[in-house]
């Protein structure tokens, strides 16, 4: 980790129309950020009673260094809150999710509808021997099914597995046996810029390595639909035709495990990161409500996909607690061309739109003539979440996207924190570059590597000091790993990024400080690239970097020595990248490729990634006294 470093900060300022202040859930932000220092678990308390509980909890939390436990012995089920609760509360057909697909196709689920949706695949996963805590890995395109496969897990109190449907097998395989998947749900094929993705021919490749799964569930789209292996796989609309309409939500314990998410280790293999279903209800429900600012007429259309954190908490379960209506819409941002969006947002009358800062650049690439064909005056709330969101972007969102009237909420957080930490809450001044103050409920702070805080205008390691309630519990299968977390920086939980705080506690997030490379908000970590690179027979040795890009943030760049009898070339490059991209996917592919005859060492062996990063960039390399000769 490198020390302490000054920041040049910022200056200008955003003050948002004070109607948006006095009417959000959160009016005033000092005042609830008070009240909640002042009693943490009194405020988490009044929290969690706004929720549905099959049994109350004794305590609200309890801290064992560096275990928590949130609503201990309460009993619940966060299916039953993002559903039945809503069924019998008056939003029975209120719309729950509004598919948008990219042929034009659209599909429309009421609460009601998605309930039952729900039952009957619950149903038909458990007369597959599917029952609580089994784990099932759910590799979908952006289809409805894709959240009701989760969600009917969590309704039987099964653990899901999302894998993001752009991963390649070797991803696929890896994920699938770390979580000792029984069951793997999937679809014949995704639709992505009028191709067709094989889906299945992935799963297929996936599953010649994975013996713990004993049924294929397909989700067959393509017509005439193919044929399926009866001894494998199992057609989707039959197991749901064929399944009893009524499945009683299982009561689970606070502290029982709701899902893991695989996100990029920087060393080794992605780390499966385990949220438990009470707490991460709780704090996804309340950053949802407060921090977009829901209201009962509001349509949140939040761009990531389900198989991302992001998709967990803020297409899922945060906004169907809460009750709103969610738009998916399966395909690409400048699909068929790049008023694709806005003319969903027009379309549907988007209020709450949430998306990444590099779809935000990209926007900006093509120009506001784009955004500026349509009636965007729904939007009412815009929000971005990956990466920081540079001023220059920020100020583009704001202007051509929200017309200068819509406050933006840049949220901080991780796979691992499971809700916002950090945001500039509605109605506060907003300042371009920086994400803003940890949200009531987060206690954040920039720290130097002894836990000190540093002083305003001073970089230092971003932590968190207090445990909070959907913050993760273990790594799977490797608790050391997650204990880590937790020794890095003494007393603190080291979230691995830079940052600075201003005079007034507004937080910028600089980036990260190991070596994951954030491409296109997607975590990508160093070690997975170069093993895939490795794995190909022509090559001897990989380093990858991140080097800055004005439109993904980061791409990466890979070093690479051949082995004896392999050549250097085009020809080379095309084949590594076409293997990268089979094995990781598409958003793991170097942008490019640069063969070397050695690569920089340490003395004990370890490629120093900083000093090919300070080559590529131009910059002093720092100190190299322990480079090999
Ligand atoms: C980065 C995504 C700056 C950060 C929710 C973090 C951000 C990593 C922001 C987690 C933001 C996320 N400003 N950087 N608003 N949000 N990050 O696990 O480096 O996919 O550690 O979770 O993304 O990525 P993850």
């Amino acid at each position: 980790m490198a020390e302490t470093f000054a920041v040049k900060l910022e200056e200008r300022c955003y003050y948002p129309d004070p109607r948006c202040k006095a009417a959000a859930w959160t009016p005033d932000y000092t005042r609830a950020y008070s009240e909640f220092l002042h009693d943490p678990d009194g405020f988490w308390d009044q929290v969690a009673r706004e929720l549905d509980w099959f049994e109350p909890w004794d305590r609200v939390k309890e801290w064992n260094y560096p275990y928590a436990k949130w609503f201990v012995n309460g009993r619940l089920n966060i299916a039953y809150n993002c559903l039945d609760r809503h069924v019998t509360g008056g939003r029975r057909d209120k719309p729950a999710i509004i598919w948008h697909a990219e042929s034009g196709e659209q599909q429309v689920l009421t609460y009601e509808a998605l309930h039952h949706e729900v039952m009957r695949f619950a149903n038909g996963l458990s007369s597959l021997g599917v029952g609580k805590g089994e784990r099932v890995c759910i590799y979908m395109p952006l289809v409805p099914e894709q959240i009701v496969a989760m969600l009917a897990c969590a309704r039987l109190g099964a653990v899901h597995s999302v894998v993001f449907g752009g991963f390649g097998a070797d991803a696929l395989a890896m994920r699938i046996n770390d979580a000792d998947a029984k069951v793997l749900v999937t679809a014949d094929v995704g639709y992505r810029r009028g191709k067709t993705i094989p889906l299945r021919e992935i799963v297929n490749d996936a599953l010649t390595r994975t013996p713990c799964v004993e049924k294929t569930v397909v989700l067959r789209r393509e017509i005439p639909a193919a044929d399926l292996d009866p001894a494998r796989e199992v057609d989707y609309a039959e197991l749901v035709a064929r399944a009893a309409p009524d499945c009683p939500a299982v009561s689970m314990d606070s502290e029982d495990p709701l899902f893991i998410l695989y996100t990029s280790g920087s060393t080794g293999a992605p780390k499966g990161i385990v949220h438990t279903c009470g707490g991460y209800m709780v704090g996804t429900y309340y950053t949802a409500r407060h921090d977009f600012d829901i209201k009962e007429t509001d349509v949140l259309w939040c761009t990531a996909d389900p198989g991302w954190i992001t998709g967990h908490s803020y297409i899922v379960y945060g906004p169907l607690a809460v009750g709103t209506t969610v738009v998916i819409a399966e395909g690409t941002p400048d699909y068929p061309d790049p008023g694709a969006y806005w003319q969903l947002v027009q379309d549907l009358g988007v209020t709450i739109f949430y998306t990444a800062p590099t779809a935000i650049r990209m926007f900006m690439r093509y120009g506001a003539e784009w955004p500026a064909k349509y009636d965007l005056s729904s939007l009412r709330v815009l929000g971005s979440v990956g990466e920081p969101l540079n001023p220059e972007a920020f100020e583009w969102y704001y202007h051509a996207i929200g017309g200068g009237r819509c406050p933006i909420v840049d949220t901080w957080w991780q796979t691992e924190t499971g809700m916002h930490m950090i945001t500039t809450m509605i109605g506060e001044p907003m300042r371009p570059g920086f994400a803003g103050k940890p949200i009531p409920g987060a206690v954040v702070d920039v720290v130097d590597r002894r836990g000190n805080p540093v002083p305003p205008g001073t970089g230092g390691f971003l932590v968190i000091k207090e445990p909070w309630p959907s913050m993760l519990r273990t790594v799977h299968g490797n608790d050391e790993r997650y204990r880590t977390y937790w020794n890095t920086i003494p007393g603190c939980y080291t979230a691995g990024d830079l940052a600075v705080k201003d005079e007034e506690g507004y937080i910028m997030v600089l980036g990260r400080a190991d070596d994951l490379i954030v491409v296109a908000g997607h975590n990508i970590g160093t070690a997975e690239v170069e093993s895939a690179l490795v794995s190909h027979e022509a090559v001897a040795e990989a380093a990858v970097i991140g080097k800055p890009d004005a439109l993904k943030g980061n791409v990466i760049k890979a070093f690479v020595t051949l082995r004896v009898g392999a050549t250097p070339g085009d020809g080379l490059v095309d084949e590594l990248t076409r293997h990268v991209k089979k094995s990781l996917g598409p958003v793991a592919v170097p942008a490019e490729i640069e063969f070397m005859d050695r690569l920089p060492k340490t003395r004990s062996g370890k490629i120093m990634r900083r000093v090919l990063k300070a080559r590529e960039l131009g910059m002093d390399p720092g100190d190299i006294s322990t480079l090999e000769e």
